[in-house]
């Protein structure tokens, strides 16, 4: 058995902790490690070599894979920076440009670096005209997902000068195509779904006007972009722009650490958005609340949802960090007033079902002793639905607000010195070695 106890440290940014191995009646100390923020990390990166153990820590609960600059959570006290800024204090003043700006470059643009940043972006909207003969080989009725995924992994087959990671350029590049094209590739799968016609980009309309613009606009008509709803839109990008080490970016994380290309790093991140405990949840959500259908038959799915004999949970409730209120949940929910209003949308009765279902499991013994709370995706989906968007794009938009995080993220991973490959060990727990049985002494 090994013991750990925490050895005081003197005031400055590092202490240690004791191990003490009972089985071998040594002990030995490890560095802790201090962040500018959070909880304090005990450095076991020579645990193995100098001392033959590994730790244990399977869903990552309790370990951290990196150091990084780009965003801070404190889940328990409902805390979301953005390089030290509050998601609250962006998603009011900012919008999704200049929080890209901020999460890649670690500081707020200027007006000139804003006006660059928008004219870089901009120029790389278009998507290489190959790539539309490319969708056709997807059956219509294939989930948008599963074409994003596909179709941004081949982005690497398509632009060569922007694969060598070790090129600070071509990194810079491929950053500012990703984030220009992923709406580009989102609004085209939604388009062939639907069996429309592709809609170019067009560069005189902003990141999320130019989305909405792809994604509703058919050559028969003029679209009309509602500015609430563009306002909306853009509140959910920054949102959803970056979470740190979550599922999905330690999955780019990872696959970037072995020197992938990072077209083929952004849809490794976009396939682990996809499940439903993580990206997926907004539309699990939404099919949620249709099928609970009225205030009066809440009580029934709280109850289904508290029976661990049955696997029905209660979408958009409970987060890994977060045992607070989600931030960015209590923005999401005055943005859904907002567009409703606006909207004279069909979906308030969802709104408040939702804020109803909310209300009883805030009060709940189960919920409150577990500490759930709603999550971004309780209310992102009714927002979506009313906008005009089916709920198979709902994790698309997900994606394509998450991409500028996941690239910060990327190349915060590609220029830190002490990056090595990503690679976990392992509790054994399968036979030891025997010998090889001949088919015919088997049975
Ligand atoms: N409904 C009912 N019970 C829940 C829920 C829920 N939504 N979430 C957690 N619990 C319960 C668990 O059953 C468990 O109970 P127990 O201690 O009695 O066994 C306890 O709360 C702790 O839950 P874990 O599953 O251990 O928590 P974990 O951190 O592993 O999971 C997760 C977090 C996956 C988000 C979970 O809360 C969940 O499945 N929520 C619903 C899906 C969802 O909304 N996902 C979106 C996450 S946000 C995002 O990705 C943007």
């Amino acid at each position: 058995m090994v013991e750990v106890t925490p050895t005081t440290g003197a005031p400055e940014r590092r202490s240690s902790v004791t191990v003490k191995d009972n089985t071998s009646d040594t002990s030995w100390e490890l560095p802790v490690l201090e962040g500018t923020l959070g909880p304090r990390v005990i450095d076991v990166r020579k645990l193995y070599t100098e001392h033959g153990l590994f730790t244990y820590d399977p869903g990552f609960t309790s370990t951290g894979s990196c150091e990084s600059k780009i965003t801070f959570i404190d889940g328990e006290e409902g805390v979301l920076l953005y390089r030290g800024y509050p998601i609250q204090d962006l998603a009011e003043h900012a919008d999704f440009m200049e929080v890209s700006y901020l999460l890649l470059h670690g500081e707020l643009p200027t007006p000139e670096q804003k006006t660059k940043f928008v004219r870089d972006i901009t120029y790389h909207t278009m998507l290489h005209e190959q790539i539309h003969i490319f969708y056709r080989g997807f059956r219509r009725d294939a989930h948008p997902m599963a074409v994003l995924v596909g179709v941004v992994g081949a982005l690497s087959a398509f632009y060569h000068d922007s694969t060598d990671i070790s090129d600070a350029r071509q990194r810079l590049i491929a950053s500012h195509r990703l984030i220009a094209k992923i709406p580009t590739i989102a609004a085209m799968a939604y388009k062939y779904s639907v069996g429309q016609p592709f809609t170019y980009p067009r560069n005189d309309l902003n990141y999320v006007e130019n989305f909405l613009h792809m994604t509703f606009a058919v050559p028969t008509e003029e679209y009309k972009i509602d500015p609430v709803v563009a306002r909306a839109m853009d509140r959910i990008f920054i949102l959803h722009a970056d979470h740190e080490q979550n599922a999905s970016t330690s999955t780019v994380r990872i696959a970037g650490s072995s020197g992938a290309n990072p077209f083929a790093c952004i849809a490794a991140g976009i396939a682990s958005l996809w499940g439903p405990a993580h990206g997926g949840a907004n539309e699990a959500v939404l099919n949620m609340l249709q099928e609970i259908g009225h205030k009066d038959r809440i009580p029934e799915f709280i109850k289904r949802a508290k029976d661990k004999d049955d696997p029905f949970r209660l979408m958009g409730f409970g987060h890994r960090v977060y045992k607070n209120y989600d931030p960015r949940a209590a923005v999401m929910r005055k943005s859904t007033h907002e567009v409703l209003d606006a909207l004279d949308s069909r979906n308030e009765p969802l709104l408040e079902l939702a804020m109803e279902l909310e209300r009883i499991a805030l009060e709940d013994e189960y919920f409150v002793e577990r500490k759930l709370y709603p999550n971004v995706d309780f209310y992102s989906g009714i927002i979506l639905q009313a906008i005009g968007f089916p709920t198979s794009m709902f994790t698309v938009l997900f994606a394509v607000a998450r991409t500028v995080g996941w690239i910060a993220q990327w190349n915060e991973m590609i220029e830190d010195p002490s990056q090595r490959i990503g690679r976990p060990r392992q509790l054994y727990t399968g036979h030891p070695q025997r010998d090889y049985v001949p088919m015919d002494r088997r049975g």
